[in-house]
């Protein structure tokens, strides 16, 4: 019997793996609503666990009170809220309950829940966009699904199916489609979140947990369409994430704590923080993007380099999405590797620094003008150079994600 579950074990992980590839070329391809979401059926696995949710079993509970929608032009970044949200609850005595949509309204948690104690609690940050065709489509969701269920792992919550939440996500936004922007500089903006509402105060595997999505119209990240550059601060005192920790995963835990650091920085007339790890002062993130540094190298070769996938480090969509276009375009060396704030100096006076940005869902791509470290503010040549790198990515992401998409 042991050889058979494991056999049928493998045979599942295969499926899945399968499963996720085409979903993944599929929906980094498709626009959301074309075609129609019944095709991606044939995609389902044999062998379903009972504890996987099933967007099959999704109910919807309709508003009765349907909100004005927001002029795109004021929009505020995570304010407004579209009518409806996506429920699913799950426990361990019980497994998966059906999905549900329904009016977006509080939660009634628990004092107790773990999420409130334990920080027992992960969340993605995906977009939707309307584009010039009127078609709604995500943008690669299935690279968001993989980080958020790499993210449960690790969080000891229930593993779900990828496929079947990305269909009920498809679900939620299908029934609030008019809360999508009728506007190519905005969009909606989707927080599938995770948490832990075991109504207990003992540290352990949560029993009881709540998967939920809400979403709401976004605006563009730079309110003049043009690009502003950010003032960072560079503090080796502060560390975002540490190897062996969980800086790769996408728990609120890593986030609370920034804030302080985040108003320290702007004490120093910084808007971000540059974040450093290590005796060696890496350079890992930026404020909650990934870093880039466009660069010439000492060799005189131009190369774009961005720190690797090595644990202290967000995998970011956009990073990946950039890293597959540059790698595309072959115009520039690509590089993902370490790199010590004493390299980014060194590169700065020796005036190699062509173009440094961040990278994210939010802006796609946000260029850094200055750099605030031991006591020396350091000027970034980033806007003298166009920003054109910074612009070419901007320019390639956003055009895909309005219009490019089949
Ligand atoms: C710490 C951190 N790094 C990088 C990113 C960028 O990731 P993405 O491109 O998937 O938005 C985010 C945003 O989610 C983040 O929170």
């Amino acid at each position: 019997p042991s050889h058979l579950t494991r056999a049928i074990q493998q045979l599942f992980i295969f499926q899945m793996h399968v499963q996720s590839m085409i979903m993944n070329k599929l929906l980094s391809s498709c626009p959301l609503y074309s075609p129609p979401l019944s095709v991606f059926s044939f995609s389902l696995p044999l062998f379903l666990p009972v504890c996987l949710c099933q967007a099959a079993d999704l109910t919807i509970e309709r508003n009765p009170v349907v909100k004005p929608k927001p002029d795109p032009s004021t929009l505020v970044f995570g304010k407004q809220f579209s009518d409806h949200m996506l429920n699913i609850s799950w426990s361990a005595a019980g497994g998966w309950e059906a999905p549900q949509i329904k009016p977006f309204q509080n939660l009634s948690l628990h004092p107790a829940s773990s999420a409130l104690h334990y920080s027992i609690e992960l969340f993605e940050g995906m977009k939707a966009f309307r584009g010039v065709d009127n078609h709604i489509r995500l943008f690669r969701p299935m690279l968001n699904m993989e980080r958020m269920y790499r993210s449960t792992e690790r969080s000891c919550l229930p593993l779900f199916d990828k496929v079947e939440l990305i269909k009920c996500i498809n679900k939620l936004i299908e029934v609030d489609q008019e809360w999508v922007p009728y506007s190519t500089d905005a969009s909606l903006y989707i927080r599938p979140t995770f948490i832990g509402t075991e109504p207990s105060l003992g540290v352990s595997r949560t029993g009881h947990s709540l998967l939920f999505v809400i979403i709401g119209p976004v605006g563009p990240y730079f309110a003049t369409g043009g690009f502003s550059p950010v003032s960072l601060l560079a503090d080796p005192r502060y560390v975002r994430a540490w190897r062996g920790g969980v800086g790769e995963y996408k728990m609120g835990g890593n986030y609370g704590p920034t804030i302080a650091v985040q108003s320290e920085a702007a004490k120093q007339g910084c808007q971000q923080v540059l974040w450093l790890y290590g005796e060696n002062e890496e350079i890992t993130e930026v404020g909650t993007m990934n870093l880039f540094i466009y660069w010439t190298t000492e060799k005189g070769e131009k190369e774009l380099v961005t720190p690797p996938l090595d644990g202290v480090i967000l995998p970011g969509v956009t990073r990946q999405s950039l890293l597959d276009l540059a790698r595309e375009w072959g115009d520039f060396k690509v590089t993902e590797r370490r790199v010590l704030m004493k390299e980014l100096i060194d590169a700065l006076e020796d005036g190699r620094i062509l173009e440094v940005f961040g990278s994210g869902t939010a802006c796609v791509v946000c260029p850094v003008g200055s750099l605030l470290y031991r006591g020396q503010t350091y000027q970034i040549p980033t806007m003298k150079n166009g920003p054109d790198l910074a612009k070419r990515f901007h320019k390639e992401l956003t055009d895909i994600q309005v219009e490019k998409f089949f």
